[in-house]
């Protein structure tokens, strides 16, 4: 095994901010403008053009704009919602928020997306919006979500937050869903700290996302006060849900690396792969195809449980004794007190994401990570694996 020092420490994520997104905040911080302005509405538009739509509503997180999305369609009491148990809790959340049920479909277990054959049959006369999710960047399989999106004429609203980076068949995710929300959280592929973006080709659901962002009111301080809107109207109760020009900055220099990030991401992925790949009866190595890009937002493999004498938890455990920060993504929603209470759920239903919830490791994934500890991590992984085999 090649050498670390008993110092080495790999986490599980680490970011540079770019001399750009620096030389934007500074510009920002001196421009007498700090809140929803025109750095916002650069960073708008770069990002609608970046995923080929037209329109984009900047908002303070990929949550609350998940859950304004669903509003600017109409979601609300007495509605129900199909999304994956294999997600983040802010799916749910933003679903409940709405006042709309969340009813979950099981995954496709070698993709860990939601299965569209359970999604069809949880559609019930109630069923008003599924909401996919793009776990670790893969994208869920939008060719059969968008022909039960048609057939039953309910829209999706893609949950993205990991997909800034990711493609089915050559077209972003915002081409093919009715709205995509993204999360610009500071472990994001593409990062303000904090901030999300929902992207659309509708210009009414954008527009309304805007609008409900902003207390629901017709016009934002910014043009007031450069004079090209004079009042304002509040034609709706909204949120306080904007995000600030300081926040823009960042994105709008963080974009400028966007690609460049994405190749390393893709070439560590590659490297993990290729190091992991003798390894098929004790690990299961993410599924990648042809037509899809991943966005490889996270690094997700799923250990052979029965192939193993020890469990998920303890391998991160021994994976942590050798200086290396490993993640779960995710524990599954129905695991999680709250939402199995409220929503009264039970892991028999769910049998896919029950297991992936048992056997899912995130690996330490990043830009700034080093092809020799993607080598130093695969390398304990082996040995950690190999030594507790069956
Ligand atoms: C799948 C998923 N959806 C939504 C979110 C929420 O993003 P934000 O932190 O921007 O609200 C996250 C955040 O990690 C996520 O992983």
């Amino acid at each position: 095994m090649r050498a670390k020092s008993s110092k080495t420490r790999i986490p599980l994520f680490d970011l540079k901010v770019s001399a750009a997104a620096k030389k934007e905040v500074a510009k920002t911080l001196t421009s007498g403008w700090l809140t929803s302005g025109p750095r916002v509405a650069a960073f708008e538009r770069a990002v609608a053009k970046l995923l080929g739509v037209r329109y984009s509503a900047a908002v303070s997180s990929a949550t609350v704009g998940l859950q304004l999305a669903l509003r600017a369609i109409d979601i609300g009491p007495g509605d129900e919602v199909v999304t994956t148990p294999f997600t983040f809790v802010a799916t749910l959340e933003a679903i409940m928020a709405t006042g709309a049920r969340p009813v979950l479909a099981d995954i496709n277990p070698d993709t860990l997306n939601i299965d569209p054959d359970e999604i069809e049959r949880k559609i019930t006369g109630h069923t008003r919006a599924l909401v996919p999710v793009d776990i670790a960047g893969y994208p869920a399989d939008y060719e059969q979500l968008c022909a039960i999106s048609g057939e039953f004429s309910i829209p999706v609203v893609s949950d993205s937050a990991h997909a800034v980076g990711s493609a089915y068949r050559n077209r972003s995710i915002p081409r093919l869903a009715d709205a995509s929300v993204f999360s610009f959280y500071s472990t994001k592929n593409l990062t303000c700290g904090e901030g999300g973006m929902v992207v659309s080709k509708h210009k009414t659901l954008a527009e309304t996302v805007r609008c409900l962002a902003r207390h629901g009111l017709t016009s934002q301080a910014w043009t007031r006060k450069t004079g090209s809107e004079q009042t304002y109207d509040a034609v709706s109760a909204g949120f306080k849900a904007n995000m600030s020009d300081v926040h823009a900055a960042i994105g709008l220099g963080q974009l400028g690396t966007l690609a460049s990030d994405q190749k390393l991401r893709e070439l560590l992925a590659m490297r993990y792969l290729e190091n992991l790949q003798d390894l098929p009866e004790l690990v299961e190595l993410p599924t990648i195809q042809r037509h899809y890009r991943h966005g490889w937002h996270l690094f997700i493999v799923r250990l052979h449980l029965s192939a193993l004498k020890i469990d998920r938890d303890r391998f991160i455990h021994l994976m942590a004794a050798r200086g290396i920060e490993c993640g779960v993504h995710y524990r599954p929603i129905f695991e999680l007190s709250y939402y199995r209470d409220a929503l009264g759920l039970s892991p028999q239903y769910f049998p896919n994401s029950a297991y992936a919830g048992r056997r899912v490791v995130s690996l330490p994934l990043y830009p700034c990570l080093k092809a020799g500890e993607v080598d130093y991590v695969c390398e304990c992984a082996a040995e950690i694996l190999k030594k507790n085999a069956r």
